[in-house]
């Protein structure tokens, strides 16, 4: 392994199916070695997904950073606050004081999508880009972070805005496309409403769309009818893990 040493991050990113995890070089936003991935325990309660990950770091021995976690929930000073799409049992769990005992590191949480959209400024789609940048991931909901000159506003949870008295993730999350069989088309109207209802509230610069299915950016943004630049995400499923290490070692700093 190619790791520098001492004080190298992991980063982890733990999400409904799997939990993967590797070590970052926070010069370059990249990953010093292969990413280890671990089957996300069922039921995924903290205590299992402790576990894990003290499985998981024993993969890289080398690495003694600190250690970022994404959670897809709210998280603010290490609690998580909300569990849409994961195991309640998180909900009010002090999830960096577990971690922390459960591996013996300086474990630090953060929203899944706030890391993808520290990612994406520092190293991807958004980098150098000033005034706001919203970054969304589409997945199985829909995330979002808010950078405003490079700096996070966490938690911000546009996947839950109350669009036509719907929650907009269950309209326009990938999990709605595959649910309810949409051709690009569809789906891409659903993405227009949501997108210019963002841009009513919030005025960006910028929107960097996330997620696994922006690898296939070119089948639907250009049918987002927006006034708004939108750009694919750049580090795709690195984001997570490599925007964790970052917020990590950022935070133990
Ligand atoms: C959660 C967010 C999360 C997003 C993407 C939403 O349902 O409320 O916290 O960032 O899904 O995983």
């Amino acid at each position: 392994m190619t790791t520098k040493g001492s004080r190298t991050p992991v980063g982890i990113d733990f999400g409904g199916s799997g939990i993967k995890g590797a070590p970052v070089d926070l010069a370059k936003g990249e990953f010093l070695a292969d990413r280890v991935r671990i089957d996300t325990p069922s039921p995924s309660t903290p205590d299992a997904v402790a576990a894990v990950f003290v499985q998981l770091l024993a993969s890289f021995p080398d690495c003694d950073g600190s250690v970022g976690v994404t959670v897809p929930g709210v998280v603010t000073h290490g609690v998580v606050h909300s569990a849409a799409n994961i195991d309640k049992h998180w909900i009010g769990e002090d999830a960096d004081a577990l971690f922390t005992k459960a591996t013996g590191r300086d474990v630090h949480v953060v929203n899944d999508a706030d890391a993808a959209g520290l990612a994406e400024v520092r190293y991807g789609a958004a980098q150098g880009r000033r005034g706001l940048v919203i970054v969304t991931t589409l997945g199985t909901g829909i995330g979002s972070a808010l950078v405003y000159d490079g700096v996070l506003v966490p938690n911000s949870e546009l996947g839950h805005l109350e669009i036509d008295g719907h929650d907009a993730e269950k309209r326009a999350a990938t999990s709605a496309r595959e649910r309810e069989d949409l051709s690009w088309h569809e789906w891409a109207k659903r993405l227009t409403t949501y997108y210019r209802k963002l841009e009513q509230l919030f005025s960006p610069d910028l929107f960097v769309v996330g997620g696994g299915v922006s690898k296939k950016s070119d089948e639907f943004l250009p049918l987002v009818e927006i006034d708004t630049e939108i750009v694919p995400a750049r580090l795709r499923n690195a984001a997570g893990i490599v925007g964790a290490a970052l917020y990590a070692t950022e935070a133990e700093d």
